[in-house]
């Protein structure tokens, strides 16, 4: 049986033989993220894609941060590390969909998640990450926001900036969306000195009770930096594990058992170095077209971000 540590000893053999740069979203495993050139959130692995200067990129994530990859850089091999890895909420709406709810709302700015695949992207006047979200939205001229189709960001989001008029339509992400303002209770309830913190995905009942609300990268770095010792982390069960690797001293408690994204767990370093050896993953491939139109969202973010 082969060891991990065989395993990513030849990952990066070749990826440094091959020049490949390696992104990793920080819900992959441990594994994963110590053979990476960059780590990060949405929006951290979004500016890596487009100042990388390797012309091979293989994503350790889903299916829509490797199609942003792409985008951003057109004229590189972008893979995606294991072709069935997608985000449910990325799928939820198509293009023709969105274009029916626009006719209902003609005179707002589309903001869209950057949880979204690129095709919707095309229709999109501005994409945000769950870190930019609050800027980006404030920094719109517009008043009247359709923020699509993550409801509860945008909920939270409106609550940020009430300035703005802002529609959501019904969706988000089913690993967050499970999680109940009973559990934080409980959680509260078992580690008393915890400080709770919670992704903005998480239905707003559990946004109320958080002590702090911010993206996966945001999330890590609050309870680095914080003087506290214990939290109870609402996200994804991937971040709890690594906070409690990098910092030994402290105790991370993950808020809920339902806190698990299999999509986000389908990656292997079996499967990266299958993708290196042209043996495994996916080639994203987009129209021009569709590079074209779904940038300039992207390229706002960038701008405002
Ligand atoms: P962030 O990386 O922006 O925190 O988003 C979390 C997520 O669900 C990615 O799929
Ligand atoms: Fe999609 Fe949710 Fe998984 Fe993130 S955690 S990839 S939003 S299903």
């Amino acid at each position: 049986m082969l060891r991990l540590s065989e395993i990513q000893k030849e990952i990066l053999r070749i990826k440094n033989e091959k020049d490949v740069c390696i992104l990793a979203h920080s819900y992959q495993t441990h594994d994963i993220l110590e053979i990476a050139d960059f780590t990060g959130d949405s929006y951290q692995l979004s500016v890596q894609a487009a100042n990388t200067s390797q012309q091979t990129v293989i994503m350790c994530g889903v299916r829509f941060m490797a199609e942003t990859v792409k985008i951003l850089s057109p004229d590189k091999t972008v893979y995606l590390a294991h072709q069935a890895a997608g985000c449910p909420m990325a799928e939820l709406l198509n293009r023709q969909a969105l274009m029916e709810v626009k006719k209902q709302y003609p005179d707002y700015t589309v903001v869209c998640y950057i949880n979204t695949a690129a095709e919707l992207k095309t229709v999109c006047d501005v994409c945000v990450t769950s870190s930019s979200a609050v800027d980006i939205v404030r920094k719109i001229e517009n008043k009247n926001i359709l923020f699509i189709p993550d409801s509860n960001l945008g909920d939270f989001v409106a609550k940020q900036v009430p300035e703005k008029n802002i529609k959501t339509i019904s969706g988000g992400c089913p690993i967050h969306f499970a999680v109940t303002a009973d559990e934080v209770r409980e959680a509260r309830r078992q580690y008393p000195e915890g400080l709770v913190l919670v992704h903005p995905e998480c239905v707003p009942e559990v946004v109320e009770l958080a002590d702090f609300i911010g993206s996966t990268s945001a999330i890590m770095e609050f309870a680095k930096k914080s003087d506290k010792r214990e939290f109870i982390i609402g996200t994804e069960m991937s971040i709890a594990q690594h906070l409690q690797y990098q910092c030994p001293n402290k105790r991370f408690h993950c808020l809920s058992k339902k806190l698990l994204c299999p999509d986000m767990k389908l990656t292997t370093l079996i499967d990266v170095l299958n993708c290196l050896n042209g043996e495994g993953g996916e080639e994203i491939k987009l129209d021009a077209e569709v590079i074209t139109a779904a940038r300039g969202c992207i390229d706002k973010m960038l701008e405002l971000g």
